[in-house]
């Protein structure tokens, strides 16, 4: 068997066998198996045929992988892929990683067929791009002293430059990079940098602890509004690609309910609630990029008040009966969906709560599966501190989530097989990989039991009661 990862669509073995595949002829040609397919010949030479350079370099991927594999008998591939969207996020706000930290993770994507790079850089815990309209997002919002009494500070940001770097690198691997500025929640950084920002001005921290805060984005002011389309501004220039992800997750409406400007922008809106407020407030962000030819991304639990309009794309992370809701109102719209379950792809948990068995078997449900224009393993960092365990956390997971966006027919126990071979190519790449990544019951409850017990001890104060206080409250301003 062929140790292939993602395996190609069709293969044909021929009679005989070569011994290298050194000897490649590149043909640019109509083959009609769209911009990223292509056609590999192995005889006694190698011959790639595709519509695009990116088909050529998806050929020469394969190859990469063949070279793992000699000698290799003579073959003729047909291939392209199943989505057209194949992701990976990585946080860089909980935690800090160097560009070339990056650009090593960067490599792997491209050997993995991946194509979208999901960039998120900003976050409570810290602001992560340089913004020369706004320079103390830097100064201030990039740093924190500490978490949860570690006495560790983190702190670094890209600087434009640097984000070229990136663009670039990943241009060259036929991969997108999709930036996600997160807004109206996770916001606290900004807000630490200009107080100005939220509903009560009040001066805070760029956050010493994790979990959902509810000083976020006052909605109801002009000024908001301002920082957020010059921040765009720059964001657009500086990444060339077609989509923007403006979270819009775990947005806490706490200070929202009491907020002047919040409740007027409600009421002169005629907007029903604060759910409905966040539609109003992401509109005009989608109104915004639209016209400047941006698409734009926001998580599924920031779309509850069914009111965004514009160019929006689903991405469906939360799996509670209204945010499934969510997902198949958007589908109805005929907006495309972008799929990261928590409970199977979220690569931050353990590998006992979500062993790679379960990554690869997860099946969409049949009623948004036309909507689907790809999957993506996101990786939270809050619990990885260096790039170490983010390999550990990615790997070999990520591989299960880039053959399920390729392959047409899934086939978990050929998968697990053809994996056997990929230690040798994160070896020679030195990836600290997982090599228990189905663990046995006992071994994987004890993983989950040590990572939830580490987790709770890092969650921000006041967490659970401000979440608490702002069902109370809501749920005493709409009864009727
Ligand atoms: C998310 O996990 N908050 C999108
Ligand atoms: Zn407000």
């Amino acid at each position: 068997m062929l140790k292939l990862i993602p395996y190609p669509q069709k293969i044909k073995i021929l009679e005989g066998q070569a011994e290298n595949l050194d000897n490649i002829e590149k043909k640019i040609k109509k083959t009609g198996l769209g911009k990223e397919g292509y056609r590999l010949f192995i005889k006694d030479k190698v011959v790639i045929e595709a519509e695009h350079e990116a088909g050529l370099f998806y050929a020469q991927k394969t190859l990469e992988q063949l070279k793992e594999n000699l000698p290799v008998p003579y073959l003729e591939i047909e291939d392209k892929p199943k989505y057209s969207h194949r992701g990976y996020m990585l946080d860089c706000s909980r935690h800090f990683f160097t560009i070339e930290e990056i650009k090593k993770q960067i490599d792997m994507l491209a050997l993995f067929k991946i194509n979208m790079f999901h960039w998120h850089l900003t976050n409570d815990q810290g602001w992560r791009v340089q913004i020369d309209k706004y320079p103390l997002l830097t100064e201030i919002g990039s740093q924190r002293e500490q978490t949860a009494g570690d006495k560790t500070p983190v702190k670094g940001f890209y600087t434009k430059e640097q984000i070229k770097e990136i663009v670039e690198y990943c241009k060259e691997r036929h991969i997108e990079v999709i930036p996600e500025i997160d807004m109206p929640g996770h916001f606290s950084a900004a807000i630490a940098s200009y107080p100005f920002l939220s509903c009560t001005e009040e001066k805070i921290k760029v956050a010493e602890g994790y979990g959902i805060f509810p000083n976020i984005a006052c909605a109801g002011k002009d000024k908001t509004y301002e920082f957020c389309y010059d921040v765009l501004d720059e964001i657009a220039q500086l990444f060339p690609y077609e989509y923007i992800h403006l979270g819009g997750d775990e947005a806490l409406k706490l200070y929202w309910i009491d907020c002047p400007h919040c409740q007027k922008a409600i009421k002169d809106n005629g907007l029903k609630n604060e759910e409905e407020l966040q539609g109003y407030f992401m509109t005009k962000m989608v109104k915004y990029l639209n016209q400047k030819g941006k698409k734009v991304i926001n998580w599924n639990d920031g779309m509850l008040g069914d009111n965004i309009e514009g160019d929006i794309t689903v991405h469906y992370w939360r799996q509670t009966k209204e945010c499934n809701e969510v997902v198949r109102k958007e589908a109805k719209k005929n907006r495309g969906i972008i799929i990261s379950p928590f409970f199977s792809y979220y690569l931050d948990y353990p590998h006992g709560m979500t062993p790679l068995k379960k990554t690869y078997n997860y099946q969409i449900d049949s009623d948004i599966e036309e909507n689907v224009i790809g999957l993506e393993a996101p990786l939270w960092t809050e619990h990885v501190l260096d790039v170490d365990r983010l390999e550990y956390m990615t790997y070999p997971r990520l591989l299960a989530v880039a053959e399920r966006a390729w392959t047409q027919n899934a086939d978990y126990t050929g998968f697990l097989q053809r994996l056997s071979m990929f230690g040798k190519i994160f070896d020679k790449h030195a990836i600290n990989y997982c090599k228990d990544y189905n663990p046995n019951i006992i071994k994987g409850k004890l993983d989950v039991a040590k990572f939830f017990l580490n987790a709770l001890g890092k969650v921000g104060k006041g967490n659970l009661k401000a979440r608490k206080l702002t069902n109370k409250k809501l749920k005493n301003k709409y009864k009727n």
